[in-house]
């Protein structure tokens, strides 16, 4: 596996799309000490505040929450077809009961102490700018609620400035 290599973000040549919706991403948040690892298939990268941006939904039940909650940066992490099985894995198992890069075959990394899966070909390390938790009473279309929050388990959505990018 080559090394990671800074990126230029103005080369980056990605579809949002497919990338975030059907290829997944790893969520990392934590310190050397401690960090933990989800998977993500909502969100999206953009331009806001006059910062390049990535943008994530994280539910309140989820424990990697805790860890982007308490620190200043997360990342956000694209892995080859390959780890398909251990972004199963990470979507399917909470860091509260095991450790997940391990059971799940990876390997933290750290690049300005943020935590990413060294086994990734694109890391968007982020720094958060807002956390923005999302209520009821801003939706306008009544169906998500019923859809997607009957259990109450609401999303918060994260803003993390891209500060750094790293590509295999
Ligand atoms: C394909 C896929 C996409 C997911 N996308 C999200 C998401 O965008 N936001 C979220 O809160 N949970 C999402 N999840 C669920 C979490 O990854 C899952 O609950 C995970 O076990 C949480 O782990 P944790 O408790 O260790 O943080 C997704 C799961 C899968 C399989």
């Amino acid at each position: 596996m080559h090394t990671f290599q800074p990126y230029p973000i103005e080369l980056v040549d990605m579809n949002p799309f497919t990338k975030i919706g059907k290829e997944w991403a790893l969520v990392t948040a934590g310190t050397k000490a401690k960090c933990n690892t989800m998977t993500v298939s909502w969100g999206g990268v953009g331009v806001l505040w006059g910062k390049n941006v990535a943008f994530l939904f994280i539910r309140d039940s989820r424990y990697t929450k805790e860890f982007i909650d308490e620190g200043d940066f997360f990342s956000v992490a694209f892995l080859g077809e390959e780890y398909r099985s251990a972004l199963n894995y990470c979507g399917a198992n909470s860091g509260r009961d095991q450790d997940k890069f391990a059971q799940a075959g990876l390997t933290p990394a750290f690049r300005h102490s943020i935590p990413y899966p060294d086994e990734a070909n694109l890391v968007l390390l982020c720094k958060k700018m807002a956390a923005v938790p999302i209520e009821e009473c801003h939706f306008v279309d009544p169906e998500i609620m019923k859809k997607w929050y009957k259990d109450g388990d609401m999303h918060t959505m994260y803003v993390g400035e891209i500060i750094d990018l790293m590509a295999r």
